[in-house]
């Protein structure tokens, strides 16, 4: 039965040792204590390719989880997401060792000038015969914004102003900066590129100063394809305006509303529906029987360690949440009227109000799916029905939550018709959305290219027009 259309499938990491597994990195199966040998990641791509994933994506953090109970200690000593790794130099290497797969490069707008980075995006692209995907965040971490030379984190209205800037300069370099034709490659006459077809961008923004040109020659998408992972209403418009994959945030129950909100955000910047491709995302537990993926689920909870969720979750929901007793239920935390806007949220979802506060946050941490293949393969056409275009699958533990997604959920969405059997052609852009390698026109980015021709033409016609009277001039 091949009824339904594929999902897109993405693999959740970061170049850690631990990402959202909070544990799984201490059992004997795990291969993250080897997160600082390229063959660890060069064997999890392959294995991804084997397995036909879309993407791999790298989550990035620039400081140490330092909100819970003050301190940077329960991050570094779990080794949660610290230390970090720097993902865009470890994709060429995956890059070069695989044919298919596409990476995901999640990089700060308050990492880098767009200069230096739209080269290095640019370089990634070539390198990689078009597999990079740019997740443009604007950090929530306070500690990054220290150690980018702020004061502490801009504040959120600045962030996506910066973001805003921060993207029109980076497109302009991509696409306005070096025609189609400017590089000729002519060995006879020597001449590499056509300088009349490069171009400065002189872009001057609230944020950004950039003259250009691009120091690259376009890369197969030009543009790399965008991510963007939002939640606020200014996050979900920046993303809608700009975003090819954006995420719903939230489980599979909120899913039909949210993907409607993100579709109509993408229309309202002029964009059609389908122009955005709509993850949500998931943990898998999977056995051959129902009884078995329970005795996986339990052990890997018993690895996981409730002091490295409060550190993750305290940043997530922007307060130390130290101050809440373990045991206190849900429903008592509701009634108190306590906790950030973040926090309450998550408590308002919670699917049971008798809970206790520990059991929110093992369920809030990682949440996944635990069943035997079949099982798992509902609950991925359910989010299917839900609406979304692709999933963002979540370790419990690496490599082995993936190699028995491949395995053994794989074969039976192939066979429903939910997992792509085999890739198509070209480069991300064109596997993803089944159109062209660059931009659709409707994208923001391609109508600053279009400008920027248009304003180079009439510059040059009046130029022209100026020395017209010269040419005729009878002295
Ligand atoms: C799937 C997913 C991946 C994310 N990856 C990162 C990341 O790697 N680095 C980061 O700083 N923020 C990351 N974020 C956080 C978002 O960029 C964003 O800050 C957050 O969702 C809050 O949204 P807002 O900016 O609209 O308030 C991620 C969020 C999601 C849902």
């Amino acid at each position: 039965m091949t009824s339904r259309r594929p999902l897109l499938f993405s693999a959740f990491n970061e170049f850690v040792l631990s990402h959202h597994d909070h544990g799984g990195w201490r059992r004997a199966d795990s291969r993250q204590p080897e997160l600082n040998s390229a063959a660890y990641w060069v064997d999890l791509a392959r294995l991804l390719e084997r397995g036909r994933f879309d993407f791999l994506f790298f989550a990035d953090v620039l400081a140490p989880y330092d909100i819970y109970r003050g301190s940077r200690d329960t991050a570094i000593a779990s080794g949660m997401q610290t230390p970090v790794n720097d993902p865009a130099v470890l994709i060429p290497i995956l890059a070069h060792e695989t044919t298919q797969l596409g990476f995901v490069l999640t990089e700060n707008i308050l990492q880098e000038p767009p200069y230096t980075f739209a080269r290095k995006l640019s370089t990634l692209d070539h390198l990689s015969g078009g597999r990079i995907a740019w997740n443009i965040v604007t950090s929530f971490l306070p500690g990054a914004g220290r150690n980018l030379g702020h004061a502490g984190l801009p504040s959120h209205e600045e962030r996506y102003g910066r973001a805003e800037d921060y993207v029109t300069a980076v497109y302009k370099l991509w696409e306005a900066s070096w025609e189609d034709d400017a590089v000729v490659a002519d060995r006879e006459r020597g001449i590499y590129t056509d300088p009349s077809k490069v171009h400065t961008i002189d872009h001057v923004g609230p944020y950004y100063t950039v003259p250009g040109p691009h120091l690259t020659e376009p890369s197969p998408q030009r543009t790399p394809f965008l991510f963007n992972a939002a939640a606020s209403g200014t996050g979900i418009a920046f993303a809608g305006k700009h975003a090819e994959v954006l995420f719903t945030s939230g489980g599979r129950e909120s899913a039909p509303e949210n993907v409607r909100d993100l579709r109509a955000a993408a229309v309202a910047h002029g964009r059609a529906p389908e122009d955005v491709k709509i993850f949500g995302g998931l943990g898998v537990v999977v056995g051959s029987t129902e009884a078995e993926a329970h005795r996986l689920d339990r052990e890997l909870q018993e690895t996981q360690s409730i002091e490295s969720i409060l550190a993750k979750l305290s940043a997530f929901w922007q307060e130390d949440l130290s101050r809440y007793p373990l045991r206190t239920t849900v429903a008592e935390l509701l009634n108190s009227g306590e906790g950030s806007a973040l926090t309450r949220q998550v408590l308002r979802g919670a699917p049971d109000t008798g809970w206790d506060f520990e059991a929110l946050l093992r369920w809030a941490a990682n949440r996944h799916v635990v069943g035997t293949p079949e099982q798992v393969a509902d609950e991925i056409d359910a989010w299917q029905e839900a609406g979304i275009d692709g999933l963002n699958l979540q370790y419990l533990v690496s490599p082995g939550s993936f190699a028995d997604f491949v395995e053994q959920v794989r074969p039976v969405l192939v066979e429903r018709g939910t997992m792509q059997r085999d890739y198509s052609p070209g480069t991300i852009r064109e596997k993803a959305t089944g159109s062209g390698p660059f931009l659709p026109e409707r994208h923001p980015a391609r109508r600053i290219r279009a400008e920027l021709a248009a304003q180079r033409a009439a510059a040059s016609a009046l130029d022209h027009s100026d020395a017209e009277p010269d040419e005729q001039d009878p002295r």
